[in-house]
Parts: structure tokens; C-alpha cells; sequence
């Protein structure tokens, strides 16, 4: 089976391009990680994929916090082209997509959330479920579209929330849940037995 080719794309610690990359090397993934790209310089998940040799693209610096600016994010997506990108996955990318990358990769993108989403979209998520008092939350990976934490979902995974949990302890739990679905869910697309969307702009 000719190996997925993965583009990676992180603002922050990386652990679940970690997770991903470990499951490639084990050989549990018809994987490659073709091109590993950072919003900026400093973030982590660069550095994890110097380590792990593979290719590094980080995003000049951006005006923005939420965004990049078009020609920035015009980069990007060509970046992905050129390095063969058949899926691009967000791992911990905290900016919204905008059109060049929605254009480039419509229907080929997918992100991990931390909630069981129609349920608590955007950011710290596991501080709006512990506000929300609900007795379980979990992680989402779903198809990416215009709506921020709004494609359609793929798969999730379950996670209770215990007595005296704070943030710090459900996020880990949370995380501990994320590092299995990612591979799992990209194994599957890279074996086919998840559907590839026909429509590139999923619901
Ligand atoms: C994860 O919790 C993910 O759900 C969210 O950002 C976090 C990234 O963590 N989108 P890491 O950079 O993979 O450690």
C-alpha cells in the first residue's frame, strides 16, 4: 500500500504529532509525514520534528494572533503542495484556516479538538466542560471547513470527568485520549476504511 503522505501542522507543545509520528515509525500507520509546519519559529512541535528529521516549514511572523495574513497562509499551502500533501492534519494549530488553505485542501483536512464537539468549540475546552459541570467530555477529530471546530465528525473518544478534577487534570486525561484517536483515525483514512469525503467542502 503506497504510504499516506501527512502534512503536520502545530502552533504549540506537539504531543500529538509525537503520538503520530511514534505510530508511523512503529509501522501501525501506511503513513509519511512529508512536511511538518509551525505558525511560528519558537513552537515546540518544530523542534520535535528536527529531532525526528523530518522536514520543517515555520510561518513568518504574523501580525495576527487568530489568523495569518493571506499571502503568509498562500506560503503555507504551497509549501504542502509542493512536499505531495494527501492530507493535512492540525495537531494543536490554534489559527483559523482561511482560503488559501481551504482552497488548496478542501476536504483533506482534519483537526483534533478536545471535547466531544457539537459540544464546546474553541478554545480550553476542557475549562468550558468543567464550567459546564458535565460529567463526561472527550476529544473530537473531525473534517475541517470555514466553520471554526464545525466540519463533520469522524470519530471521538470519551472521556469522564472525575470528583476534584481541575483543568490541569482533565486536560491531561483528555490529551492521553487524543494521542490514541489521531493515529487511529489516520490509520484508517490511510487504509481507506473511513471514507474520504466527495464533496470538499464537508459539512
Ligand atoms: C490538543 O489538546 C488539541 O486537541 C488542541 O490543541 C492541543 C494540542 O496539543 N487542538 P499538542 O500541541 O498536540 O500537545
Amino acid at each position: 500500500m503506497k504510504p499516506l503522505r501527512l502534512g503536520v501542522l502545530g502552533s504549540g507543545q506537539g504531543s500529538n504529532f509525537v503520538a503520530l509520528a511514534e505510530a508511523i515509525r512503529s509501522e501501525l500507520i501506511p503513513a509519511e509525514i512529508v512536511l511538518v509546519a509551525g505558525d511560528q519559529a519558537e513552537a515546540k512541535i518544530l523542534a520535535h520534528a528536527r529531532e525526528r528529521k523530518l522536514p520543517v516549514y515555520a510561518c513568518p511572523k504574523s501580525a495576527f494572533r487568530t489568523k495569518l495574513e493571506p499571502e503568509i497562509e498562500e506560503e503555507l499551502a504551497g509549501t504542502l503542495a509542493k512536499a505531495g500533501t494527501e492530507l493535512v492534519v492540525l495537531a494543536g494549530y490554534l489559527r483559523v484556516l482561511k482560503k488559501p488553505l481551504l482552497d488548496g485542501f478542501g476536504g483533506r483536512i482534519i483537526n483534533i479538538h478536545p471535547s466531544l464537539l457539537p459540544s464546546f468549540p474553541g478554545l480550553k475546552a476542557w475549562e468550558q466542560a468543567l464550567k459546564a459541570r458535565v460529567t463526561q467530555t472527550g476529544c473530537t477529530v473531525h473534517w475541517v471547513n470555514e466553520t471554526v471546530d464545525g466540519g463533520a465528525v469522524i470519530r471521538q473518544a470519551k472521556v469522564n470527568v472525575q470528583p476534584g478534577d481541575t483543568a490541569e487534570s482533565l486536560h491531561a486525561r483528555i490529551q492521553h485520549a487524543e494521542h490514541r484517536l489521531l493515529p487511529e483515525v489516520v490509520r484508517d483514512l490511510a487504509t481507506q476504511r473511513i471514507p474520504w469525503p466527495k464533496d470538499p467542502r464537508i459539512s
